[in-house]
């Protein structure tokens, strides 16, 4: 946030700052902070950083009376909130990030940097201390380390962050400020983030008729702007003004003087230099949603998204090679264990479930999945060349930290898979992945069980990178984990049908899903999605055990979804669905693209883009997720906050 001649005092800077973090509170965060001028005489020679652990209004709390009430005519402030991927929650992992003991650079930062380590290694080997685990950090020590070696040269600010993302990979959006360039903003990105301007009717007109001159694409002059916003979220802004300017990758945003400067790092031929002001139509509570009616639909949609960051940085599709830095140290022991055992709760077991065909093939050990609250009600054997994993989003839920504690008095080794840092299991596990599927706010979980699921099949290629017969597979896995965003958006492209399905469906009292081997875990998922939300009675049934029990069920009344893909297990599941019509039943089947053998047994189908045995789950279990959702609202239900369940369950 950047003030602009309209004298304000340090405290109403602090306040509009962290007015913003409330707004962006929905995201889900686990800690905040902001930097703002030093106070003195000459308040742009020093940077004040304020940063704590937990709520805003904490920061707030503590903050607000320690600053002054002088008038600043120029002021610029940033501030952050973090949700953890690297390094647990804590004042010095927290943002703003500094380059030194004097915050002569200060940066915020929204995304991950895969090169960190490597940077970092280069950076302490030139001197610089880190404080923090963060991957942001190399940032401010990055920039400050470009700014000490510049000789005589007079280097911008802007140049120099130009410097800076050159050396960065990754997916960032990041603004900085330096007491070297008092008054000065500088912002960039790679992935969405937007700069918002405060302007009167008269002040757009002008700016719009405006063409940008080649080196500064869009400049605003101060007469016209006093305000400036910069923000990756519109929920942070939308408050003090609806305009905004969106900035494309590559772009560097440069607010100097009072005056607005983008431009282009890597500017290709015939691009238009005009960035045009655009006006929010939304109201605040749809911008934190988006389009969407829920969290739920949110997180459904980001999939294609939440996978990649699960991916990004770990796998090498040059190489077809797979680390996951977090069990690096403990590979060899991991390769001679004796068996692996996964442990969690509702969907979390369910990534277990999803999963454990394709450990077993690759690893070539024993799996074991658990129930975490039945594993200790049976007081379970364990060992110490066992490997244990826990698997949670949340990595606060009781009976899986019960758990963890349990084996690790056994001796066990124990692997975190979490989408918290700084979580309670996140913290009581030798190692473990973190999942990286950004924050889940809806209570029914969709977009970390697909991330879960990617995280332990990425697990599974990594303990097999060295046998030679498995080569082939391997190659077959991470080839189709390179397509999954796309085949991800091919499904939910098919919500539209999907939701004619649920209209159909909304009344009935029960809904039963069917399958066998790779897509039964989507069928225990999908049942659990259905009556988490939509309070129908709703079970996963292994197709395999029909004739043991639940054909009793099927009539023409009984409403089934089968799910029938193209793999090993097909033919089996022909033979379900022969039994299943010949009692009447009507069948919704999730089927692969031109199976015309299958539709003409349907009642209906929906067509899946087919890909590996082992992935076809994160494909099909998203129809459901789907389903589920759109039969909670046409029931009427609050789809984020079903009735009795909370997010996070830290009680046994
Ligand atoms: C269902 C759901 C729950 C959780 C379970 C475990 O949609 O979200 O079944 O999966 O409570 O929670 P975590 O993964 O946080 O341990």
């Amino acid at each position: 946030y950047l003030n602009y001649r309209v004298p304000r005092t340090r405290r109403d800077i602090f306040q509009t700052l962290i007015k913003g973090l409330q707004r962006l509170e929905y995201r889900g965060y686990d800690s905040a902070g902001v930097a703002v001028d030093g106070s003195g005489k000459d308040h742009a020679a020093s940077i004040s950083l304020y940063k704590k652990t937990g709520k805003v209004k904490a920061l707030d709390e503590e903050i607000y009376s320690m600053l002054s009430r002088a008038e600043l005519d120029t002021h610029f402030g940033i501030a952050h909130t973090r949700w953890a991927t690297h390094g647990e929650p804590s004042p010095v992992n927290s943002h703003p990030h500094r380059s030194d003991k004097n915050n002569e650079f200060v940066v915020i930062h929204n995304g991950i940097i895969t090169n960190y380590k490597e940077l970092r290694k280069y950076l302490v080997s030139k001197g610089y201390e880190f404080e923090s685990e963060t991957d942001t950090e190399v940032i401010p020590k990055l920039i400050k380390y470009l700014y000490d070696n510049r000789e005589n040269e007079y280097v911008s600010f802007s140049t120099l962050v130009e410097r800076v993302i050159k050396q960065l990979e990754g997916a960032f959006a990041l603004v900085f400020k330096s007491i070297h360039f008092p008054g000065e903003a500088v912002a960039t990105r790679s992935v969405r983030a937007m700069v918002s301007l405060k302007l009167t009717n008269e002040q757009e007109k002008n700016l719009l008729n405006r063409r940008g001159s080649t080196n500064a694409l869009h400049s605003v002059h101060d007469r016209l702007a006093v305000e400036f916003y910069l923000a990756s979220d519109a929920s942070a802004i939308i408050e003090h003004t609806n305009k905004v300017i969106y900035l494309e990758d590559d772009d560097v945003a440069v607010v100097m003087e009072g005056k607005l400067y983008v431009h282009r790092i890597k500017r290709k031929a015939g691009e238009d230099p005009v960035r045009v002001i655009q006006t929010l139509q939304m109201e605040l509570q749809q911008i934190m949603k988006g389009n969407f009616k829920a969290f739920m639909q949110k997180e459904i949609f980001e999939q294609p998204e939440s996978v990649v960051n699960t991916m990004r940085g770990r796998i090498c599709f040059d190489s077809n090679t797979v680390i996951l830095g977090g069990l690096s140290d403990h590979l060899k022991e991991i390769k001679r264990c004796r068996r692996l055992i996964l442990i969690g709760c509702g969907t979390s077991y369910h990534a277990g479930v999803a999963t454990r065909q394709i450990l077993e093939e690759l690893t070539e050990l024993p799996v074991m999945i658990e129930l975490a609250s039945d594993f200790l009600d049976r007081i379970t054997p364990v060992f110490r060349d066992d490997v244990c994993f826990f698997i949670s989003q949340s990595g606060e839920t009781a009976d899986t930290l019960m758990a963890l504690r349990y084996c690790k008095q056994r001796g066990a080794l124990t692997v975190g898979v979490t989408n918290t840092v700084g979580s309670s299991i996140c913290r009581e596990t030798d190692c473990g992945v973190h999942i990286n599927a950004g924050p889940e706010v809806g209570v029914a979980s969709t977009k970390a069980y697909t991330s879960q699921f990617v995280s332990l099949i990425m697990f599974a290629l990594m303990l097999s990178e060295d046998r030679l017969s498995m080569q082939q597979r391997r190659l077959e896995i991470i080839n189709g984990l390179k397509k999954l965003p796309e085949l991800i958006k091919e499904v939910l492209a098919l919500d539209d049908q999907i939701k004619s399905i649920a209209d159909e469906l909304h009344h009935q009292r029960s809904l039963l899903v069917m399958g066998r081997g790779y897509n039964y875990a989507t069928c225990l998922e999908g049942a659990l999605k259905i009556k988490e939300i939509t309070y129908m009675h709703s079970e996963g049934i292994m197709a395999g055990e029909l004739k043991h029990g639940p054909l009793a069920l099927i009539d023409k009344h009984m409403p089934v979804i089968m799910i029938i893909m193209r793999d090993a297990c097909y033919k089996k599941c022909h033979n379900a669905l022969q039994q299943i019509t010949a009692r009447q039943g009507r069948p919704i089947i999730l089927c692969c693209q031109d199976d015309p053998e299958i539709s003409k047994m349907a009642y209906k189908t929906i067509e899946l883009p087919q890909t590996v045995d082992c992935l076809q789950g994160i494909l099909s279990v998203i129809p459901l997720q789907l389903i589920s959702f759109h039969l909670a609202v046409l029931r009427g239900y609050d789809v984020d906050c079903p009735r009795n369940l909370a997010k996070s369950v830290t009680v046994e």
